[in-house]
């Protein structure tokens, strides 16, 4: 069966490491280490436009017609959104607006961050060595709920130069168990620890969250189950973050703390993300991989990019919806040497160490892939 998927580069450095994850990709499909045949199968790429780059052409960020070959497709690679020249335009045309369609119209609830420290890069932290070394947290974050979506919402206005500015939160029971379900299940095949983080002392929509997510821990008893308010959660993750193995959020939560444990592993420019559905009836699994990074305008074009966030969601894709598991391990197996030889771009490039353009770290990756 031949496995579609669509780049969207979207805008600033998004096309650069893009292109290096088209390249890895050809080289898997061209099966580049030779002695192992079949190492991702068929596949047909297609590429569209998204964010700024929709709005040049289009005059709107996701066009029906991206979101419908988004939906027929079986993995989704993006870039990044955004630039300065788009920051004028009212709220709702915005390139982020496009980013979010594709959320929402995809279904996509369960947001997967893990926050990985390579060994290679221990000391590039703004935290101890010792604090983040062997660092392996994965933030579970609700992507299609919540107050990013809740209504009502917007801006009022109550007369005399008065205004009120609303959002929403509110979840329902489903919404919770089934992102709660992703949570178990990822915490189950990893250390078997999720803590759920809530504001349930405050928020009743969060008492809600907290009793759905102990409801669902019934079906998994081989998973330890605490919770943790989200204040504690964001004070203890700069202070003790190997504490932690799945977090599960909600969509706000998990934006911000996902932003946080970034950094503890010292650089924004290796991590990757997936948006998963629901599994479908043919049992694939619709998703949506991008780097955790944004897109950078200030260093587009330059080279001076970090093509691996965006390389390691391509192995995010392989992973879990491209049914090519073995060769998701081949790909990180090869992010990881080549830091350990010493590769770096200029995010995380060391005092006299000459930094690597976009394109060399791709070409590194693909020498690794057919050595490996
Ligand atoms: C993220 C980003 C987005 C979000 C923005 C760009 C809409 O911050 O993916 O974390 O808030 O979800
Ligand atoms: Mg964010």
């Amino acid at each position: 069966m031949t496995r579609r998927i669509l780049c969207l580069p979207g805008d600033g450095i998004g096309p650069e490491v893009m292109q290096e994850a088209r390249r890895i990709l050809d080289g898997l499909a061209r099966n580049q280490s030779g002695h192992d045949a079949g190492m991702i199968g068929a596949i047909q790429v297609e590429e569209d436009v998204v964010g700024g780059a929709a709005i040049d052409i289009h005059g709107c960020p996701l066009t029906q017609d991206t979101l419908q070959r988004a939906r027929d497709a079986d993995a989704v690679l993006l870039g990044a959104v955004g630039g300065p020249q788009w920051d004028d335009l009212p709220f709702d045309q915005r390139p982020e607006r496009g980013l979010l369609g594709l959320r929402k119209g995809l279904d996509l609830f369960a947001n997967l961050r893990p926050a990985q420290v390579f060994s290679a890069l221990a000391d590039a932290s703004t935290l101890k060595p010792e604090l983040v070394n062997g660092l392996d947290i994965m933030i579970v974050r609700e992507l299609t709920g919540g107050i990013y979506f809740g209504q009502p919402r917007g801006i009022e206005d109550l007369g005399d130069g008065r205004r009120r500015g609303i959002n929403t939160l509110a979840y329902e029971s489903d919404e919770v168990k089934r992102v709660a379900r992703v949570a178990f299940d990822l915490a189950r095949r990893r250390n078997k620890h999720l803590c759920s983080v809530d504001k349930a002392n405050v928020l009743e929509a969060t008492v809600l969250w907290r009793e759905e997510v102990i409801r669902v821990h019934a079906d998994y008893p081989d998973v330890a189950l605490s919770h943790m308010y989200v204040d504690n959660a964001a004070m203890q993750l700069v202070r003790d973050p190997k504490q932690f193995d799945v977090i599960v959020t909600t969509n706000m939560f998990g934006d911000i703390l996902s932003d946080a444990a970034a950094m503890l592993t010292g650089s924004l420019g290796m991590l990757p993300s997936a948006s998963l559905g629901a599994p479908r009836d043919d049992g694939r699994r619709p998703g949506l991989y991008e780097p955790v990074h944004g897109s950078a305008p200030d260093i587009a074009g330059q080279g001076k990019a970090n093509p691996l966030a965006m390389i390691l969601s391509l192995a995010m894709a392989l992973r879990y919806s491209l049914d090519a598991r073995q060769a998701a391990d081949k790909l990180e197996a090869a992010v990881a040497r080549v830091l350990e030889q010493g590769a770096r771009s200029a995010d995380t490039a060391r005092d006299g160490h000459p930094a690597l353009t976009t394109s060399q770290i791709g070409s590194r990756i693909l020498e690794e892939l057919a050595n490996g």
